[in-house]
């Protein structure tokens, strides 16, 4: 704020820095204008109520290329010389203009700009894109006027529209790429996480993933002994869409499909399949768990879950085996042997077992 008043003295008091022959040029459009439609000062109201309604001045893109070679694609836009803007005064409105402190972004003479935006508007706000590492490609290239109003606008923060819309003007809506939606997107904003200008995080992520994501939801890598990695690397994105898809849950893909874009897929070869195991997450939390190999729970709880125990009391290799383990004689995923035994219980085993 010092910083800006400071900068508006400073402008105030410099003489205009037009560059001559960009401004002799431009008067010289200037008075052809004038001699076109005409000097009288109604017409030149006329001209300005135009400006303001968002139409073009016809004669405006002819006054131009002398200075778009110079300057920003905003230098397109002229005005009659000498001639004060009569202000809107809409609900929000930019101090240096309401001040009349034209010249702090006009050139003098044909109120062309004095020089691109981003060199303009840092003269009086940080620069916020100096020390940034993601960029946003409009804000980049200094077209700040496809956000912001320069003078007045109904909307705070100057800007042209609020809200998704100002962002789907050029970005396809995020929430039509799935049937699954994200709350934080539907019924938030897109500012809720991205930054409108540049960001030290990739994507104008306002905060790096993972904390974006736990200023919403339970910090998966407290309160549980087991992790999965993927998880306390905070690689959510490596399972999960940020706006939407068309797996529930925000998945990239269904499982098991997604457990195989890094775990081998176990599947494809076996000879027997446990009827579950396409659904992992019948067995295992994706996120953690206070079980050893991301179990939803211990065994046989986990097994008894959709077997009964009257059913495994009928078998006779069952007799005796209280305190053991399911898996120490079975394998939960698939095997090579019926009943999904493990090699080790499938030789001596009953002639059944041994196919
Ligand atoms: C903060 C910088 C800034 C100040 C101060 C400012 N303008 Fe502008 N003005 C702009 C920009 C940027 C544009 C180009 C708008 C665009 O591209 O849509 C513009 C456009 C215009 C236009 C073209 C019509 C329009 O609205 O698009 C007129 C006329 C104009 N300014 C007059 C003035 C006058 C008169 C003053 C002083 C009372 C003034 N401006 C103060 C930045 C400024
Ligand atoms: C002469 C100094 C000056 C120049 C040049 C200037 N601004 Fe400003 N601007 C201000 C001041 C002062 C404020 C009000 C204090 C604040 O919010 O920072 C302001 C406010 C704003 C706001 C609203 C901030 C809010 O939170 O409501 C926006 C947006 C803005 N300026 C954009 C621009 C853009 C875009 C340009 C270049 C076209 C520009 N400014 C050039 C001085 C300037
Ligand atoms: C893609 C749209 C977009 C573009 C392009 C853009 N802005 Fe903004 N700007 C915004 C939005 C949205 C906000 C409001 C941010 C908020 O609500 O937190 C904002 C806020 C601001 C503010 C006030 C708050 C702050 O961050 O200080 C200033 C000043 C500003 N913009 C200047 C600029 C300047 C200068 C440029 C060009 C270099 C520019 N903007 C380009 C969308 C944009
Ligand atoms: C004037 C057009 C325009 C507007 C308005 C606009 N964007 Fe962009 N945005 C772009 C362009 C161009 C790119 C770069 C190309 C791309 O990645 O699609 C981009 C890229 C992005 C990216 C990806 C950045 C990266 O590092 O890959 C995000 C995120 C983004 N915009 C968010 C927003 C949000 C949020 C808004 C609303 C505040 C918004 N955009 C408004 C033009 C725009
Ligand atoms: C809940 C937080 C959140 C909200 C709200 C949000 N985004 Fe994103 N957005 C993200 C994350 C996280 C990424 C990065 C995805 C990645 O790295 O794969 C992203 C990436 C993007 C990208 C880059 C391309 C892509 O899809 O990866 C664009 C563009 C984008 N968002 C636009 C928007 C727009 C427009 C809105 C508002 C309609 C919005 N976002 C709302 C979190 C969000
Ligand atoms: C602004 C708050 C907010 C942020 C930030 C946020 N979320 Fe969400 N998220 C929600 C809400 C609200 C829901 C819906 C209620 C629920 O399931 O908890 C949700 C649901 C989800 C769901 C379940 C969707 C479903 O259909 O079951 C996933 C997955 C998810 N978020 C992932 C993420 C990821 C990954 C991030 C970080 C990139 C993130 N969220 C950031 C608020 C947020
Ligand atoms: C290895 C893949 C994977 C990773 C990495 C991952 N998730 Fe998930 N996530 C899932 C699966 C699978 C579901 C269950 C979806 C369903 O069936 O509804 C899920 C569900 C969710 C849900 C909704 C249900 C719940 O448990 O609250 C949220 C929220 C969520 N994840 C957020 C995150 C966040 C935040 C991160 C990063 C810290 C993350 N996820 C990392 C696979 C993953
Ligand atoms: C019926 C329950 C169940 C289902 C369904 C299940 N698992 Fe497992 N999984 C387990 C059990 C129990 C263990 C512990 C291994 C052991 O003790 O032999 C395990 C261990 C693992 C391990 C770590 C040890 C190893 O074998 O590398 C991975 C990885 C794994 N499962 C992935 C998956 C994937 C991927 C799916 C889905 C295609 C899946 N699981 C489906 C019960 C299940
Ligand atoms: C982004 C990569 C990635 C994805 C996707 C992924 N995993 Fe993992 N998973 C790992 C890594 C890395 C490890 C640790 C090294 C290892 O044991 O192979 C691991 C370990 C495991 C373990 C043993 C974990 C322990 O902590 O004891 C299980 C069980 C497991 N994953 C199940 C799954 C299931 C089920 C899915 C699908 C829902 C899945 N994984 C998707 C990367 C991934
Ligand atoms: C989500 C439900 C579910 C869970 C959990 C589950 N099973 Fe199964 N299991 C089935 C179904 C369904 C079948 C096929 C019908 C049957 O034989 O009862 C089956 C079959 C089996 C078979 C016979 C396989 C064959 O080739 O005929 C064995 C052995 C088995 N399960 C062991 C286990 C063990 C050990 C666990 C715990 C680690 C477990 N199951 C957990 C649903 C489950
Ligand atoms: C000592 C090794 C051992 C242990 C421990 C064990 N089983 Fe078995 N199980 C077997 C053998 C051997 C068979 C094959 C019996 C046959 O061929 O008649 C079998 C068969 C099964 C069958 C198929 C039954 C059918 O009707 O055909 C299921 C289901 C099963 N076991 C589940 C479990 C569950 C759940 C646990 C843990 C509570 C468990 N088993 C513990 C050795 C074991």
């Amino acid at each position: 704020m010092a910083n800006v008043r400071r900068h508006v003295h400073k402008l105030i008091s410099t003489p205009g820095r037009g560059k001559r022959p960009v401004v002799l040029l431009a008067l010289v459009v200037a008075v052809g204008l004038a001699l076109l439609t005409g000097c009288r000062s109604d017409t030149n109201y006329k001209v300005l109520s135009f400006f303001f309604d968002g139409v073009p001045q016809p004669g405006a893109t002819n006054a131009a290329p002398a200075q778009v070679a110079e300057n920003t694609a905003a230098t397109t836009n002229t005005v009659s010389p000498n001639k004060p803007v009569v202000p809107l005064n809409l609900k929000i409105s930019h101090p240096p203009f309401v001040a009349g402190n034209c010249a702090a972004c006009h050139d003098d003479f044909s109120k062309g700009m004095k020089g691109p935006l981003l060199t303009v508007c840092f003269t009086c706000h940080d620069n916020f894109l100096a020390k940034a590492k993601a960029k946003h490609a409009p804000v980049e290239s200094g077209e700040c006027m496809d956000c912001h109003e320069p003078h007045e606008s109904v909307n705070k923060h100057l800007l042209k529209q609020t809200g998704t819309a100002l962002c789907l003007n050029c970005h396809d809506d995020p929430l039509a790429k799935g049937k699954f939606k994200h709350d934080a997107v539907v019924n938030g904003d897109c500012l809720d996480c991205h930054d409108p200008h540049a960001s030290a995080n990739g994507k104008l992520l306002k905060k790096a993933i993972p904390a974006a994501c736990y200023d919403c939801h339970d910090d998966f890598t407290k309160g549980k002994k087991d992790v999965h990695q993927p998880v306390s690397d905070g690689d959510c994105m490596s399972c999960h869409e940020a706006h939407a898809s068309n797996q529930k849950g925000l998945l990239i893909k269904s499982s098991p499909e997604l457990c195989w874009t890094c775990h081998d897929n176990f599947l494809e070869k076996a000879k027997f399949k446990h009827d579950p195991v396409e659904d992992c997450t019948s067995c295992h939390n994706p996120h953690n768990s206070n079980e050893a190999n991301l179990l939803a729970k211990p065994e046989p709880a986990l097994c008894l879950d959709c077997h009964d125990q009257k059913d495994l009391d009928h078998v006779k290799a069952h007799a005796g085996v209280a305190g053991k383990s399911c898996t120490d004689c079975h394998d939960p995923h698939v095997g090579d042997n019926a009943n999904l035994l493990k090699p080790v219980t499938a030789k001596p085993a009953t002639a059944p077992a041994a196919k």
